[in-house]
């Protein structure tokens, strides 16, 4: 039985995705008391601040999936060396109406894979800096830029020989600082 529901954030909509490949990959490095579940966030409307008093369906579960959760973990690309709209669509929406934000005090991760070798850099810094606005408390050490390369995953979706163990100490790290009292 799970005790700690994880929110996945991934901040890319393509299907076949890097960032989601990731997302899983790192599920199964997880101990079997974690359960991850990624958040919807492909149907959502963009945010505006007239519907605050009459929010979507699409709203309203995306607000109730964090808060049923224990954490967060945030898996996205870097788009024009910042975060994806689509992901900082999603963080507006689950924050408003203003002093009912869904996400503070909620323990995450940031993560992210590019095509580059220092891709997503720019992308976390720029989430770490907007999850600290909404009190979001995240881990800060190790960092992970994962390059998209030949062999990163297996065919099963696991993660692939060269980058197993570093991604096995980053999940390690993500469940103490999740379990970690507050
Ligand atoms: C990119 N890409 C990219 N890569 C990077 O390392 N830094 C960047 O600033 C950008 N900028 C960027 C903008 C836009 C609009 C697109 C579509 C792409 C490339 C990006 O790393 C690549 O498309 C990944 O495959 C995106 O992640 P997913 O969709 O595979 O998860």
């Amino acid at each position: 039985m799970a005790q700690y529901k994880i929110a996945v954030v991934v901040g890319s909509l393509r299907k076949d995705s890097f960032n989601k490949k990731l997302a899983l990959a790192l599920a199964k490095l997880a101990p079997s008391d974690f359960l991850f579940e990624q958040v919807r966030i492909d149907d959502l409307p963009l945010y505006n601040q007239d519907d605050d008093g009459h929010p979507a369906e699409q709203v309203k579960r995306l607000k109730s999936h964090i808060l049923e959760s224990q954490g967060l973990l945030f898996v996205t690309p870097e788009y024009n060396r910042s975060m994806p709209g689509v992901l900082k669509n999603a963080i507006d929406h689950a924050s408003r109406p203003y002093g009912q934000s869904a996400w503070a005090g909620k323990p995450a991760g940031v993560i992210g894979i590019s095509v580059g070798a220092i891709g997503t850099a720019l992308a976390q810094q720029h989430l770490r800096n907007v999850l600290a606005y909404l009190d979001v408390p995240v881990l800060g050490q190790p960092e992970a830029f994962v390059q998209a390369k030949e062999g990163v995953f297996n065919a099963d979706g696991s993660a692939g020989d060269g980058i197993k163990k570093f991604l096995q100490g980053w999940m390690d790290a993500y469940v103490a600082f999740v379990k970690k009292p507050r």
